[in-house]
Protein backbone atom coordinates (compact mmCIF):
# COMPACT_ATOMS: atom_id res chain seq x y z
CA UNK A 1 0.00 0.00 0.00
CA UNK A 2 1.69 3.29 -1.31
CA UNK A 3 0.40 6.75 0.39
CA UNK A 4 1.73 10.15 -0.77
CA UNK A 5 1.18 13.51 1.62
CA UNK A 6 0.85 16.50 -0.39
CA UNK A 7 -0.22 19.88 0.88
CA UNK A 8 -2.82 21.74 -1.51
CA UNK A 9 -2.48 25.58 -0.69
CA UNK A 10 1.26 27.26 0.05
CA UNK A 11 2.20 25.01 2.96
CA UNK A 12 1.49 24.37 6.89
CA UNK A 13 -1.92 22.47 5.63
CA UNK A 14 -1.38 19.79 8.78
CA UNK A 15 0.78 17.67 6.81
CA UNK A 16 2.92 16.67 9.55
CA UNK A 17 -0.44 16.05 11.91
CA UNK A 18 -1.96 13.74 9.25
CA UNK A 19 1.72 11.76 8.34
CA UNK A 20 1.30 10.93 12.30
CA UNK A 21 -2.01 10.03 12.29
CA UNK A 22 -1.69 7.35 9.28
CA UNK A 23 2.21 6.48 10.38
CA UNK A 24 0.39 4.35 13.57
CA UNK A 25 -0.57 1.53 10.38
CA UNK A 26 3.04 2.78 8.13
CA UNK A 27 5.96 0.42 7.99
CA UNK A 28 8.06 3.18 5.93
CA UNK A 29 7.90 6.71 6.09
CA UNK A 30 9.88 9.18 3.28
CA UNK A 31 10.83 12.79 2.60
CA UNK A 32 10.97 13.40 -1.31
CA UNK A 33 11.67 16.57 -1.47
CA UNK A 34 12.21 20.20 -0.17
CA UNK A 35 14.92 20.18 3.31
CA UNK A 36 14.47 21.86 6.79
CA UNK A 37 12.49 25.21 4.84
CA UNK A 38 9.65 22.48 6.25
CA UNK A 39 8.21 22.93 9.83
CA UNK A 40 5.43 19.74 10.53
CA UNK A 41 4.20 19.87 14.12
CA UNK A 42 2.89 16.83 15.73
CA UNK A 43 1.29 16.84 18.91
CA UNK A 44 0.35 14.15 21.06
CA UNK A 45 -1.42 15.10 24.26
CA UNK A 46 0.68 17.57 26.44
CA UNK A 47 4.16 16.61 23.92
CA UNK A 48 4.28 19.03 20.62
CA UNK A 49 7.23 17.74 17.73
CA UNK A 50 8.58 20.12 15.42
CA UNK A 51 10.14 18.70 12.46
CA UNK A 52 12.11 20.39 9.70
CA UNK A 53 13.98 17.48 7.66
CA UNK A 54 13.18 14.15 9.58
CA UNK A 55 10.09 12.61 7.92
CA UNK A 56 7.25 12.69 10.75
CA UNK A 57 6.84 8.99 11.06
CA UNK A 58 10.12 8.80 13.73
CA UNK A 59 7.76 10.04 16.28
CA UNK A 60 6.07 6.45 16.07
CA UNK A 61 9.52 4.87 15.77
CA UNK A 62 8.63 3.77 11.84
CA UNK A 63 11.57 3.89 9.50
CA UNK A 64 12.11 6.86 7.89
CA UNK A 65 13.86 7.58 4.70
CA UNK A 66 15.16 10.67 3.58
CA UNK A 67 15.67 10.92 -0.43
CA UNK A 68 17.89 12.36 -2.49
CA UNK A 69 15.14 14.81 -3.75
CA UNK A 70 15.95 16.42 -0.26
CA UNK A 71 18.59 19.02 0.29
CA UNK A 72 20.12 18.40 3.42
CA UNK A 73 21.91 20.67 6.03
CA UNK A 74 24.01 18.28 7.80
CA UNK A 75 24.24 21.04 11.12
CA UNK A 76 20.62 21.40 10.79
CA UNK A 77 19.83 17.60 10.82
CA UNK A 78 22.38 16.54 13.61
CA UNK A 79 20.38 19.83 15.64
CA UNK A 80 16.94 18.09 15.32
CA UNK A 81 18.01 14.91 16.14
CA UNK A 82 19.38 16.09 19.07
CA UNK A 83 16.35 17.82 20.42
CA UNK A 84 14.26 15.04 19.01
CA UNK A 85 16.65 12.35 21.51
CA UNK A 86 15.65 15.26 24.56
CA UNK A 87 12.27 14.55 23.90
CA UNK A 88 12.83 10.91 23.92
CA UNK A 89 12.48 10.05 20.57
CA UNK A 90 14.85 7.27 19.78
CA UNK A 91 16.63 7.85 16.53
CA UNK A 92 19.85 5.38 15.19
CA UNK A 93 20.90 3.77 11.92
CA UNK A 94 17.66 1.52 12.49
CA UNK A 95 15.32 3.91 11.92
CA UNK A 96 17.19 6.36 9.69
CA UNK A 97 18.69 6.10 6.38
CA UNK A 98 19.46 8.99 4.32
CA UNK A 99 19.92 8.83 0.11
CA UNK A 100 23.87 8.61 -0.32
CA UNK A 101 23.17 10.97 -3.25
CA UNK A 102 21.30 13.77 -1.33
CA UNK A 103 22.94 17.66 -1.50
CA UNK A 104 23.91 18.86 0.81
CA UNK A 105 23.49 22.53 1.88
CA UNK A 106 26.43 24.80 3.17
CA UNK A 107 27.23 27.60 5.22
CA UNK A 108 27.31 29.29 1.65
CA UNK A 109 24.02 28.71 0.61
CA UNK A 110 22.38 30.16 3.19
CA UNK A 111 24.89 33.37 2.56
CA UNK A 112 23.91 33.10 -1.37
CA UNK A 113 19.78 33.11 -0.11
CA UNK A 114 20.23 36.45 1.72
CA UNK A 115 22.14 37.97 -1.11
CA UNK A 116 19.33 36.71 -3.83
CA UNK A 117 16.91 38.47 -1.25
CA UNK A 118 19.25 41.96 -1.18
CA UNK A 119 19.30 42.05 -5.01
CA UNK A 120 15.44 41.79 -5.15
CA UNK A 121 14.86 44.92 -4.00
CA UNK A 122 10.76 45.67 -3.00
CA UNK A 123 10.60 42.20 -4.82
CA UNK A 124 11.32 39.63 -1.96
CA UNK A 125 10.25 36.34 -1.93
CA UNK A 126 10.35 36.33 1.83
CA UNK A 127 12.82 32.63 1.54
CA UNK A 128 13.16 31.23 4.84
CA UNK A 129 16.19 31.69 4.83
CA UNK A 130 17.85 28.09 5.03
CA UNK A 131 19.72 28.27 1.46
CA UNK A 132 17.53 26.16 0.39
CA UNK A 133 16.69 27.56 -3.21
CA UNK A 134 20.73 28.58 -3.89
CA UNK A 135 21.33 24.13 -3.07
CA UNK A 136 19.44 23.22 -5.42
CA UNK A 137 20.65 25.62 -7.94
CA UNK A 138 23.83 24.27 -7.35
CA UNK A 139 22.74 20.66 -7.73
CA UNK A 140 21.30 21.37 -11.31
CA UNK A 141 24.56 23.45 -11.80
CA UNK A 142 26.15 20.08 -10.92
CA UNK A 143 28.74 21.21 -8.44
CA UNK A 144 26.64 20.12 -5.38
CA UNK A 145 28.47 18.22 -2.76
CA UNK A 146 26.49 14.92 -1.98
CA UNK A 147 26.64 13.20 1.43
CA UNK A 148 28.75 10.56 -0.73
CA UNK A 149 31.33 12.72 -1.06
CA UNK A 150 32.24 13.14 2.67
CA UNK A 151 33.62 9.25 1.77
CA UNK A 152 36.59 10.62 0.28
CA UNK A 153 37.91 13.77 2.19
CA UNK A 154 41.02 14.60 -0.12
CA UNK A 155 38.45 15.22 -3.63
CA UNK A 156 35.98 16.75 -1.11
CA UNK A 157 38.40 19.60 0.22
CA UNK A 158 39.19 20.14 -3.76
CA UNK A 159 35.33 20.09 -4.24
CA UNK A 160 34.27 22.46 -1.60
CA UNK A 161 37.35 25.01 -3.14
CA UNK A 162 35.54 24.91 -6.49
CA UNK A 163 32.06 25.49 -4.91
CA UNK A 164 33.47 28.15 -2.69
CA UNK A 165 35.21 29.82 -5.66
CA UNK A 166 32.55 29.87 -8.14
CA UNK A 167 30.46 31.90 -5.64
CA UNK A 168 32.94 34.35 -4.62
CA UNK A 169 33.04 36.69 -6.62
CA UNK A 170 29.16 37.39 -6.14
CA UNK A 171 29.73 37.37 -2.35
CA UNK A 172 32.47 39.44 -2.38
CA UNK A 173 30.57 42.50 -3.86
CA UNK A 174 28.11 41.63 -0.95
CA UNK A 175 30.98 41.77 1.31
CA UNK A 176 29.82 38.31 2.35
CA UNK A 177 32.97 36.47 3.61
CA UNK A 178 33.38 32.93 2.62
CA UNK A 179 35.78 30.12 4.13
CA UNK A 180 35.92 27.15 2.12
CA UNK A 181 38.59 25.65 4.22
CA UNK A 182 36.39 26.66 7.75
CA UNK A 183 33.67 24.84 5.78
CA UNK A 184 35.53 21.31 4.88
CA UNK A 185 36.74 21.78 8.57
CA UNK A 186 33.41 21.88 10.08
CA UNK A 187 32.18 19.17 7.89
CA UNK A 188 35.10 17.16 8.32
CA UNK A 189 33.67 17.08 12.42
CA UNK A 190 30.69 16.11 11.94
CA UNK A 191 30.87 13.73 8.89
CA UNK A 192 30.65 10.52 10.94
CA UNK A 193 27.47 12.03 13.00
CA UNK A 194 25.71 11.99 9.28
CA UNK A 195 27.09 8.79 7.17
CA UNK A 196 25.82 6.35 9.79
CA UNK A 197 22.50 7.04 8.27
CA UNK A 198 23.98 6.95 4.65
CA UNK A 199 22.07 4.45 2.72
CA UNK A 200 20.86 3.22 -0.65
CA UNK A 201 17.71 4.74 -0.01
CA UNK A 202 16.04 3.95 -3.57
CA UNK A 203 17.25 0.14 -2.87
CA UNK A 204 15.23 0.54 0.59
CA UNK A 205 11.83 1.72 -0.71
CA UNK A 206 11.94 -0.72 -3.74
CA UNK A 207 12.54 -3.73 -1.76
CA UNK A 208 9.80 -2.62 0.61
CA UNK A 209 7.42 -1.78 -2.19
CA UNK A 210 7.72 -5.40 -3.37
CA UNK A 211 7.12 -6.80 -0.50
CA UNK A 212 3.99 -4.78 -0.59
CA UNK A 213 5.01 -2.68 2.72
CA UNK A 214 2.60 0.10 3.23
CA UNK A 215 4.68 3.30 2.09
CA UNK A 216 3.93 6.69 2.94
CA UNK A 217 5.64 9.74 1.05
CA UNK A 218 6.11 12.77 3.12
CA UNK A 219 5.50 16.10 0.91
CA UNK A 220 6.80 18.82 2.01
CA UNK A 221 5.82 23.00 1.21
CA UNK A 222 2.33 23.23 -0.87
CA UNK A 223 1.44 22.80 -4.70
CA UNK A 224 1.27 26.60 -4.94
CA UNK A 225 4.89 26.32 -4.21
CA UNK A 226 5.82 24.36 -6.87
CA UNK A 227 8.95 25.72 -8.88
CA UNK A 228 6.47 24.96 -12.00
CA UNK A 229 3.16 25.12 -11.12
CA UNK A 230 2.88 27.68 -8.37
CA UNK A 231 2.65 31.32 -8.34
CA UNK A 232 6.38 31.84 -9.78
CA UNK A 233 8.51 33.40 -8.43
CA UNK A 234 7.27 33.44 -5.19
CA UNK A 235 7.78 29.59 -5.09
CA UNK A 236 10.14 27.62 -3.24
CA UNK A 237 12.67 25.45 -6.06
CA UNK A 238 11.56 22.37 -5.80
CA UNK A 239 8.66 20.49 -7.33
CA UNK A 240 6.40 19.74 -4.02
CA UNK A 241 3.75 18.06 -5.79
CA UNK A 242 3.41 14.10 -6.17
CA UNK A 243 5.42 13.79 -9.32
CA UNK A 244 8.56 14.07 -7.31
CA UNK A 245 7.91 11.23 -5.27
CA UNK A 246 9.90 9.26 -8.16
CA UNK A 247 12.69 11.52 -8.83
CA UNK A 248 12.72 12.60 -5.04
CA UNK A 249 13.54 8.47 -3.88
CA UNK A 250 13.97 6.55 -7.08
CA UNK A 251 10.51 5.03 -6.16
CA UNK A 252 8.83 3.96 -9.54
CA UNK A 253 5.64 4.33 -10.26
CA UNK A 254 3.19 1.24 -9.04
CA UNK A 255 -0.11 0.63 -8.46
CA UNK A 256 -2.06 1.29 -5.22
CA UNK A 257 -0.68 4.90 -5.46
CA UNK A 258 -3.10 6.87 -3.32
CA UNK A 259 -2.61 10.60 -3.09
CA UNK A 260 -4.09 12.76 -0.15
CA UNK A 261 -4.54 16.30 -0.61
CA UNK A 262 -4.03 17.96 2.65
CA UNK A 263 -6.19 21.42 2.95
CA UNK A 264 -6.74 24.13 5.12
CA UNK A 265 -10.08 24.48 5.70
CA UNK A 266 -9.35 28.43 4.66
CA UNK A 267 -6.26 29.46 3.03
CA UNK A 268 -3.38 30.77 4.18
CA UNK A 269 0.36 31.76 3.21
CA UNK A 270 4.30 33.20 4.43
CA UNK A 271 6.11 34.91 2.13
CA UNK A 272 5.07 37.49 -0.64
CA UNK A 273 3.37 36.59 -3.65
CA UNK A 274 0.04 37.35 -5.00
CA UNK A 275 -2.54 35.88 -2.53
CA UNK A 276 -6.55 36.33 -4.13
CA UNK A 277 -8.54 35.53 -1.56
CA UNK A 278 -6.54 37.68 1.39
CA UNK A 279 -8.36 38.94 4.04
CA UNK A 280 -6.90 42.31 5.87
CA UNK A 281 -9.43 42.75 8.17
CA UNK A 282 -10.90 41.12 11.54
CA UNK A 283 -11.84 38.11 9.83
CA UNK A 284 -7.93 37.61 8.66
CA UNK A 285 -6.95 38.55 12.80
CA UNK A 286 -9.33 36.58 14.04
CA UNK A 287 -7.90 33.37 11.71
CA UNK A 288 -4.39 34.51 12.95
CA UNK A 289 -5.42 34.23 16.73
CA UNK A 290 -7.28 31.38 16.47
CA UNK A 291 -5.45 28.84 14.08
CA UNK A 292 -2.24 30.24 16.00
CA UNK A 293 -1.01 30.73 12.19
CA UNK A 294 2.28 31.89 12.88
CA UNK A 295 5.08 30.37 10.49
CA UNK A 296 6.63 27.21 12.52
CA UNK A 297 10.13 27.72 11.07
CA UNK A 298 10.71 31.43 11.00
CA UNK A 299 7.74 32.63 13.45
CA UNK A 300 6.60 35.23 10.73
CA UNK A 301 2.49 35.90 10.90
CA UNK A 302 1.01 33.87 8.15
CA UNK A 303 -1.22 35.80 5.80
CA UNK A 304 -5.21 34.49 5.83
CA UNK A 305 -8.04 34.30 3.59
CA UNK A 306 -11.09 32.58 2.54
CA UNK A 307 -10.76 28.77 1.08
CA UNK A 308 -9.81 29.14 -2.80
CA UNK A 309 -12.04 26.06 -4.40
CA UNK A 310 -9.77 26.93 -7.87
CA UNK A 311 -6.91 26.67 -6.36
CA UNK A 312 -7.35 23.20 -4.81
CA UNK A 313 -9.41 22.14 -7.32
CA UNK A 314 -5.96 22.57 -9.30
CA UNK A 315 -3.74 21.50 -7.34
CA UNK A 316 -5.85 17.91 -7.19
CA UNK A 317 -5.44 17.86 -11.13
CA UNK A 318 -1.67 18.15 -10.99
CA UNK A 319 -0.98 15.69 -8.00
CA UNK A 320 -3.53 13.11 -8.92
CA UNK A 321 -5.40 13.44 -5.64
CA UNK A 322 -7.51 10.38 -4.82
CA UNK A 323 -8.66 12.17 -1.27
CA UNK A 324 -9.13 15.40 0.63
CA UNK A 325 -8.11 15.45 4.19
CA UNK A 326 -9.72 18.96 5.63
CA UNK A 327 -7.63 20.50 8.32
CA UNK A 328 -8.41 23.14 11.24
CA UNK A 329 -12.17 22.95 10.54
CA UNK A 330 -12.39 23.89 14.22
CA UNK A 331 -10.77 27.46 13.32
CA UNK A 332 -14.27 28.39 11.47
CA UNK A 333 -16.25 27.54 14.25
CA UNK A 334 -17.35 31.34 15.68
CA UNK A 335 -18.52 32.70 11.95
CA UNK A 336 -22.03 33.52 11.05
CA UNK A 337 -21.15 33.55 7.48
CA UNK A 338 -18.37 31.47 5.65
CA UNK A 339 -17.18 32.81 1.80
CA UNK A 340 -16.00 30.48 -0.50
CA UNK A 341 -14.08 31.52 -4.19
CA UNK A 342 -15.22 29.96 -6.69
CA UNK A 343 -13.83 31.77 -9.58
CA UNK A 344 -11.37 35.26 -10.46
CA UNK A 345 -12.58 38.00 -12.80
CA UNK A 346 -10.27 40.34 -14.48
CA UNK A 347 -11.85 43.16 -15.62
CA UNK A 348 -14.33 41.04 -18.33
CA UNK A 349 -12.90 38.01 -18.02
CA UNK A 350 -13.58 35.19 -15.97
CA UNK A 351 -10.52 32.64 -14.93
CA UNK A 352 -11.98 29.17 -13.24
CA UNK A 353 -8.24 28.21 -13.08
CA UNK A 354 -5.22 30.26 -11.71
CA UNK A 355 -3.36 31.94 -14.83
CA UNK A 356 0.94 31.67 -15.02
CA UNK A 357 0.74 35.25 -15.45
CA UNK A 358 2.27 36.86 -12.03
CA UNK A 359 0.36 40.39 -13.20
CA UNK A 360 -2.75 38.85 -13.85
CA UNK A 361 -2.80 36.68 -10.78
CA UNK A 362 -1.97 40.47 -8.55
CA UNK A 363 -4.86 41.58 -9.98
CA UNK A 364 -7.45 39.03 -10.00
CA UNK A 365 -10.89 39.26 -7.86
CA UNK A 366 -11.79 36.81 -5.86
CA UNK A 367 -15.83 35.41 -6.81
CA UNK A 368 -17.27 34.27 -3.63
CA UNK A 369 -20.20 32.02 -3.02
CA UNK A 370 -21.33 32.80 1.11
CA UNK A 371 -22.61 29.95 3.21
CA UNK A 372 -23.75 29.91 6.77
CA UNK A 373 -21.54 29.18 9.62
CA UNK A 374 -22.62 26.89 12.22
CA UNK A 375 -21.10 28.97 15.34
CA UNK A 376 -20.75 26.33 17.40
CA UNK A 377 -17.21 24.09 18.39
CA UNK A 378 -16.07 21.58 16.80
CA UNK A 379 -13.25 21.52 18.36
CA UNK A 380 -11.92 18.38 18.83
CA UNK A 381 -15.02 15.86 17.33
CA UNK A 382 -13.98 12.35 16.00
CA UNK A 383 -17.53 11.74 14.24
CA UNK A 384 -18.92 13.03 11.38
CA UNK A 385 -22.10 12.55 12.57
CA UNK A 386 -21.32 14.77 15.61
CA UNK A 387 -20.38 17.57 13.09
CA UNK A 388 -23.34 20.52 13.23
CA UNK A 389 -25.16 19.98 9.78
CA UNK A 390 -23.83 23.73 8.58
CA UNK A 391 -20.91 22.05 9.20
CA UNK A 392 -21.59 19.04 7.11
CA UNK A 393 -23.23 21.68 4.49
CA UNK A 394 -20.26 23.46 4.18
CA UNK A 395 -17.79 20.01 3.47
CA UNK A 396 -20.23 19.07 1.30
CA UNK A 397 -20.55 22.38 -0.75
CA UNK A 398 -16.44 22.17 -1.04
CA UNK A 399 -16.85 18.91 -2.12
CA UNK A 400 -19.13 19.90 -5.02
CA UNK A 401 -16.83 22.73 -5.61
CA UNK A 402 -13.15 20.84 -5.80
CA UNK A 403 -14.99 17.51 -7.14
CA UNK A 404 -13.08 15.44 -5.05
CA UNK A 405 -13.91 13.45 -1.47
CA UNK A 406 -12.94 15.26 1.74
CA UNK A 407 -12.04 12.32 3.62
CA UNK A 408 -10.73 12.80 6.65
CA UNK A 409 -11.53 16.31 8.85
CA UNK A 410 -9.03 17.60 11.32
CA UNK A 411 -10.96 19.27 14.34
CA UNK A 412 -8.11 20.03 16.30
CA UNK A 413 -3.98 19.67 16.12
CA UNK A 414 -3.87 16.82 18.22
CA UNK A 415 -3.56 13.31 16.36
CA UNK A 416 -6.70 12.01 18.34
CA UNK A 417 -8.90 15.36 16.74
CA UNK A 418 -9.56 13.55 13.38
CA UNK A 419 -12.73 12.11 11.88
CA UNK A 420 -12.08 9.07 9.50
CA UNK A 421 -15.33 9.89 7.20
CA UNK A 422 -14.74 7.00 5.03
CA UNK A 423 -12.90 4.23 7.87
CA UNK A 424 -9.81 4.96 5.65
CA UNK A 425 -7.55 4.06 8.45
CA UNK A 426 -9.47 1.09 9.87
CA UNK A 427 -9.51 -0.90 6.68
CA UNK A 428 -5.49 -0.62 6.12
P1 LIG B 1 2.51 21.38 7.98
O1 LIG B 1 3.71 22.19 7.60
O2 LIG B 1 1.59 21.14 6.83
O3 LIG B 1 2.87 20.10 8.68
O4 LIG B 1 1.70 22.26 9.02
P2 LIG B 1 2.31 23.11 10.26
O5 LIG B 1 2.66 22.16 11.33
O6 LIG B 1 3.36 24.06 9.80
O7 LIG B 1 1.07 24.01 10.64
C1 LIG B 1 -0.15 23.46 10.99
C2 LIG B 1 -0.51 23.95 12.42
O8 LIG B 1 -1.86 23.68 12.67
C3 LIG B 1 0.26 23.20 13.51
O9 LIG B 1 0.48 24.07 14.59
C4 LIG B 1 -0.70 22.08 13.90
O10 LIG B 1 -0.51 21.64 15.23
C5 LIG B 1 -2.02 22.77 13.76
N1 LIG B 1 -3.14 21.92 13.35
C6 LIG B 1 -3.16 20.86 12.51
N2 LIG B 1 -4.42 20.41 12.33
C7 LIG B 1 -5.22 21.22 13.07
C8 LIG B 1 -6.63 21.30 13.27
O11 LIG B 1 -7.41 20.55 12.72
N3 LIG B 1 -7.09 22.28 14.10
C9 LIG B 1 -6.26 23.17 14.73
N4 LIG B 1 -6.80 24.09 15.51
N5 LIG B 1 -4.92 23.12 14.56
C10 LIG B 1 -4.41 22.17 13.72
P1 LIG C 1 5.78 23.24 5.16
O1 LIG C 1 6.37 21.91 4.74
C1 LIG C 1 4.92 27.38 4.16
C2 LIG C 1 7.78 29.44 1.55
C3 LIG C 1 8.60 30.57 2.15
C4 LIG C 1 8.76 31.45 0.92
C5 LIG C 1 8.93 30.45 -0.21
C6 LIG C 1 10.37 30.17 -0.61
O2 LIG C 1 5.93 23.52 6.60
O3 LIG C 1 4.40 23.39 4.65
P2 LIG C 1 12.34 28.79 0.53
O4 LIG C 1 13.04 28.99 1.84
O5 LIG C 1 11.71 27.46 0.36
O6 LIG C 1 13.20 29.15 -0.64
O7 LIG C 1 11.15 29.89 0.55
O8 LIG C 1 8.33 29.25 0.25
N1 LIG C 1 7.87 28.15 2.27
C7 LIG C 1 6.89 27.65 3.02
N2 LIG C 1 5.70 28.17 3.37
N3 LIG C 1 5.25 26.14 4.54
C8 LIG C 1 6.43 25.59 4.18
O9 LIG C 1 6.75 24.31 4.44
C9 LIG C 1 7.33 26.37 3.41
N4 LIG C 1 8.56 26.16 2.91
C10 LIG C 1 8.87 27.24 2.20
O10 LIG C 1 7.90 31.21 3.18
O11 LIG C 1 7.57 32.16 0.69
MG1 LIG D 1 4.69 23.94 8.17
Amino acid sequence: MFYTIVGTQWGDEGKGKIVDWLSSKADLVARFQGGNNAGHTIKVDKDTYKLNLLPSGIIRNKKCLIGNGVVLDPWALIYEISNLMNQNILIDKNNLFIAENVCLILPIHKLIDEVNELSRGNNLIGTTKKGIGPAYEDKVGRRAIRLCDLNDLNNLKSKIKNLYEFHKPRLDKFKKITDYEKTFDELVNISKQILMYSAPVWKIINDAGKQNKFILFEGAQGSLLDIDFGTYPYVTSSNTSSGQIFSGTGFGIKENHNILGITKAYTTRVGSGPFVTELNDDIGDHFVEKGQEFGTVTKRRRRCGWFDSVLVKQSIAINGITDIVLTKLDVLDNLRDIKVCVGYNYGNQEYNHLPFDENIQKNLVPIYETIPGWEISTFGLTDWNDLPKNAQNYIKFLESKIEKKISIISTGPDRIHTIDRNNLLNNF
